[in-house]
């Protein structure tokens, strides 16, 4: 069975037993917590912690997945990747493990045709009753295993929602490995499917993240390999050999100009693995925004870049990146369009990096043969973890080289550095989420006992309210005084809370007993504003309150919102669709916009093509739609953004139509001139436009206008001529200054 039909199969499956079908969110994750998207259930989050209430209780969907924990055995083992595809269906307080049992085995065994006899089950240590259902099906107790929290309880990283789980193995033969089922031996049981019974909350504690306690609602969360199950119904020993990746893989062997020499446990089975396998995380990644850089998501991928290059030296191959992940994005772009959209960013990524790592390597080989010239015996843990940080040199490469020279290195002081570095880091980003996450906490709690905050602010400018909760650094708290900042929630609203690129707004507070000023708003959780005041006079404590944002500066916002959709749409008509947004900032009388593109950019054409647009007074019209119905009008939605399923539109004129909650103009000509400052490279395939609107774009005219008139006043001139005056009186000074020289 091909993958695009393993796909199909299992979505159709689900839909028919009332699953909506859910696209994949971006391997970049709008959770904090997280790094890179690792599990279907990621973007579900809220709905398992009850922050948010899903508008249908289940779901099913293919997740891009990136994860590399546990990076050093892929291409080792047959069964690790960096990237795969995640299929998964979900409840959300609705069906549970009889229903969840029951539809797997149904899948597996009639709809895949897996071979019963074959397949394996195990059950976390204390669940009887996962066992009783699995036996209902026909599984003999023979074949099912009892494990413990390492394999069968699953969090999504910690803190989270989490839970006891069961897995289906398949029995690969005895060509893999030993006989005794997963508990004996995981490359010939191969795990396929996660059936997780998502049903408690991991937090911080006072050492570790201990469980702590039941979430809202008893959930389902699976999740099913689509690279594992390819090569099983394919019949083929690796991943690298489905369908998904058998084009890379072949344009490996034909670089190296040798074959695969099949799963023989050698270097070089190993090297084409990873190489393959690498090609395809490499390409989803920067397809999805991720950019090679010192930390964070983007070392990850400088990593993989790294490791992949390092193997295709092995086999021979110089310049491997660009031609291997246009063979991923040939194969695997008709399921994820992205893949060709960012064609040309992935190949100009891949390619600068690649160079970029062979000159690393040189500089780090001059600084190790000092070394080597230097040492007597050992070369040093800190110049080899210099090699390692400062010039990405791998240990292995030191320890070769030395040894080349009969040296050894000190591989200890090597390995304390390295951990002290990885601790530091480990406890610097440990507590900035607990931090964040006790946060979130004590938002869940208000809405909890609360509600959320009714948004009025598209229709007014002010709203008669209640201050509902005062929160300060420590948390919550009954009252403040004058001359304290302070984060205050509402019942409701008119301020936008920050989001879409677009600031937060600001305004003022009053209450009987105090005057307040809003200096700004953004989201606690979906659909809670947090409004942070300075509080001016008298005691803020929760009540009646008067809330009014400062109108002139949300106008001046909704300009620059309204112009950034049309500079977005006038950037897409003259250099084509590839040019879509990366990020942007809105802010009163003024914009910064974030684009894919490789080389720079004319401005005139751009401002003179939007300014035109405006002028031609298009109007503004915004509308809401089911997110498929939206889709079908060719409504761009904003990369890496979350949508609910009702989501809202906003069109201006008919060359421009975006998913977006933002404020807007309510007619074209209101946005006023659109003046680009400025036009720049913000790294490989990204260009960053800034731009001055309404107001601050007149005045930035006037301002230039009142220079000019100085320079023509002082030269004694019309304007018009001034430039042509100063070149003579310029061209003047420098023959005279000839002559007396
Ligand atoms: N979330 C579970 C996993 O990733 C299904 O294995």
């Amino acid at each position: 069975m091909r993958s695009s039909d393993i796909r199909a199969t299992f979505l159709d499956f689900f839909s028919e037993r009332d699953h909506r079908v859910v696209p994949s969110s971006p391997l970049v994750p709008s959770d904090p917590t997280l790094l890179l998207t690792n599990a279907g259930m990621n973007q579900f989050k809220p709905y398992f912690l009850g922050e948010t209430v899903p508008e249908h209780p289940r779901a099913v969907s293919v997740q891009k997945c990136a994860r590399t924990s546990d990076i050093e055995n892929v291409g080792r083992t047959t069964r690790h990747a960096t990237f795969f595809e995640m299929l998964g269906n979900f409840s959300f307080g609705d069906y549970f493990k009889a229903e969840a049992i029951a539809w797997a085995w149904e899948l597996f065994t009639r709809h895949y045709n897996l071979d019963p006899e074959r397949l394996w089950v195990t059950v976390y240590l204390d669940d009887d009753e996962a066992e009783r259902l699995w036996r209902r099906m026909g599984v003999p107790s023979s074949r099912i295993q009892r494990l413990g929290m390492e394999d069968n309880y699953w969090s999504m990283g910690v803190p989270g929602p989490c839970g006891p789980s069961s897995e289906l193995h398949y029995d690969r033969g005895p060509s893999f490995g030993r006989e005794g089922g997963p508990a004996v031996d995981g490359e010939r049981y191969q795990e396929l499917w996660n059936l997780v019974f998502m049903q408690n909350l991991r937090g911080p504690g006072k050492d570790d993240y201990p469980i702590l306690g039941e979430l809202p609602s008893r959930n389902i969360d699976t999740g099913l390999g689509l690279d594992r199950l390819a090569a099983i119904l394919q019949d083929v020993d690796t991943v690298c050999e489905t369908d998904l990746l058998s084009p890379t893989f072949s344009l490996v062997q034909e670089m190296a100009g040798r074959a695969y020499p099949g799963r023989d446990g050698s270097d070089d089975s190993t090297s084409f693995r990873v190489v393959t396998e690498h090609a395809r995380s490499i390409a989803f990644l920067i397809a999805d925004g991720v950019l090679p850089s010192r930390d964070g998501r983007g070392y990850v991928l400088r990593r993989l870049m790294r490791r992949a290059i390092r193997h295709a030296r092995r086999l021979g191959i110089d310049l491997a990146l660009p031609d291997l992940t246009s063979s991923v994005i040939g194969a695997l772009s008709g399921t994820w369009p992205e893949l060709s959209e960012h064609s040309g960013l992935i190949r100009q990524v891949v390619t600068a990096e690649e160079e970029g790592f062979d000159r690393t390597l040189r500089q780090g080989s001059r600084l190790l043969d000092t070394a080597i010239s230097r040492a007597t015996s050992t070369i040093s843990g800190r110049t080899a973890f210099e090699l390692h940080d400062t010039y990405g040199f791998p240990i292995d490469l030191t320890i070769d080289a030395a040894r080349s020279a009969g040296l050894t290195v000190d591989e200890e002081a090597f390995a304390e550095l390295l951990e002290a570095q990885r601790r530091q880091a480990h406890e610097a980003s440990r507590n900035k989420k607990d931090e964040a996450v006790s946060r979130r906490d004590l938002y869940r709690r208000v809405t909890a006992e609360r509600g959320r905050t009714d948004f009025v602010g598209y229709d007014s400018h002010s709203a008669e309210t209640t201050v509902l909760a005062l929160i300060a650094p420590h948390g919550e708290t009954r009252a403040a005084a004058a001359g304290d900042e302070i984060d205050v929630i509402l019942s409701r609203s008119p301020f936008y809370a920050e989001s879409g690129g677009q600031v937060g707004d600001t305004g003022e507070l009053r209450t009987s007993t105090a005057r307040a000023r809003v200096v700004d708003t953004r989201l606690g959780l979906d659909g809670l504003h947090v409004h942070t005041v300075r509080v001016l006079d008298g005691e803020l404590v929760p009540g009646d309150a008067e809330a009014t944002v400062d109108a002139s500066r949300r106008e001046a916002t909704a300009r620059s919102h309204s112009a950034t959709h049309v500079l977005h749409a006038m950037l897409r008509r003259l250099l084509g669709d590839h040019a879509t947004q990366r990020g942007s900032r809105v802010e009163p009388g003024r914009l910064r916009f974030d684009f894919t593109h490789h080389s720079p950019l004319e401005t005139t054409p751009l401002q003179t093509l939007v300014n035109d647009y405006l002028l031609d007074d298009p109007s503004v019209h915004v509308w809401e739609a089911s997110r498929t119905e939206a889709e079908r009008a060719g409504a761009i939605a904003l990369f890496g953004e979350k949508y609910g399923d009702t989501v809202r539109i906003v069109d201006i004129g008919d060359a421009s139509r975006e998913l977006c909650g933002g404020t807007h103009v309510g007619h074209g000509s209101q946005a006023g001139p659109v003046h680009i400052v400025s036009e720049s490279s913000i790294g490989t395939g990204l260009r960053r436009v800034e731009a001055l609107t309404g107001a601050d774009a007149l005045r930035h005219y006037d301002h230039e206008h009142r220079v000019l008139t100085e320079l023509a006043t002082l030269l004694n001139v019309h304007p018009d001529e001034a430039p042509d005056r100063l070149r003579r009186h310029l061209q003047t000074l420098t023959e005279t200054q000839n002559q007396l020289d």
